[in-house]
């Protein structure tokens, strides 16, 4: 491996892959490094929230069956991208509209997993990932991203912490998006959609081989940025 430099530049073109279970501040510590390395962030679980959005939207979600088409669901001509707005933040765009506030909502939330199962969504979101990443240069976060997206990243991380400190995370984020839940709604949330992730059949959560672990139960975002600074440091 090796710190990829663009040529007459010093920007390192790396690929950062972050995997882990819901509601482990997997996009905080992307968001974190994205802009320490000046890099370009990638939700990919606000791709599949997206898509979950659409298929509500088209009165699809109740008719998913394990080998529905794109064409079935009515997503072959959907567009989905990012545009950096005026305070760099990574806004999730469908079809032209900015989606990023409802795609937050707890029926999503309920929602997503099932529409993460089906193999044509996952391969239709993993190539659209893997066009995002062709040049270097992302950070991104999801639940495949080291095993299935990005194979070759530079770095791979597996975040974790334990489900009672995950919930009140989640908890805390919702509330301040002004979204009226509970914390046994979203530990119930949680638990389903950790299930539900890393025993589906296509691309299930699963740590790569080569993939480091972080645990940040215990871990201040400052002290989350060093260490994992410190291994991308170790990339040579
Ligand atoms: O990271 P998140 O909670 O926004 O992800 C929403 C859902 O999408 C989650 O339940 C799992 C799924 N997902 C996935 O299957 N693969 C990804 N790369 C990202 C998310």
């Amino acid at each position: 491996m090796s710190l990829k430099e663009e040529e007459g530049s010093d920007t390192p073109r790396l690929n950062i892959a972050i995997d882990g279970y819901s509601a482990c501040g997997k996009s905080t510590l992307a968001k974190q490094l994205a802009q320490e390395l000046n890099l370009t962030y990638i939700d990919t679980g606000a791709m599949y929230r997206a898509i979950t959005l659409l298929l509500i939207r088209n009165g699809k979600i109740d008719d998913l069956s394990h080998n529905v088409t794109i064409k079935e669901l009515g997503l072959e001509l959907v567009d989905i991208n990012f545009e950096t707005d005026q305070h760099n933040n990574r806004i999730l765009h469908i079809n032209g509209e900015s989606v990023e506030n409802m795609i937050r909502s707890m029926n999503i939330a309920k929602h997503v997993s099932n529409v993460a199962e089906i193999p044509a969504i996952r391969k239709l979101l993993v190539q659209l990932q893997q066009k995002m990443a062709e040049n270097g240069g992302v950070v991104m976060d999801g639940r495949d991203i080291g095993t299935v997206v990005l194979p070759n990243a530079d770095l791979k991380i597996f975040m974790t912490a334990s489900p009672g400190i995950r919930a009140q995370r989640r908890l805390k984020q919702l509330e301040n998006q002004g979204v009226a839940t509970t914390l046994e709604e979203v530990k119930g949330n949680i638990t389903k959609r950790d299930h539900k992730d890393e025993n589906r059949l296509t691309d299930p959560l699963r740590k790569a081989d080569d993939a480091r672990v972080l645990d940040n139960s215990e871990l201040t975002h400052e002290e989350q940025l060093k260490l994992v600074m410190n291994w991308v440091h170790q990339i040579k």
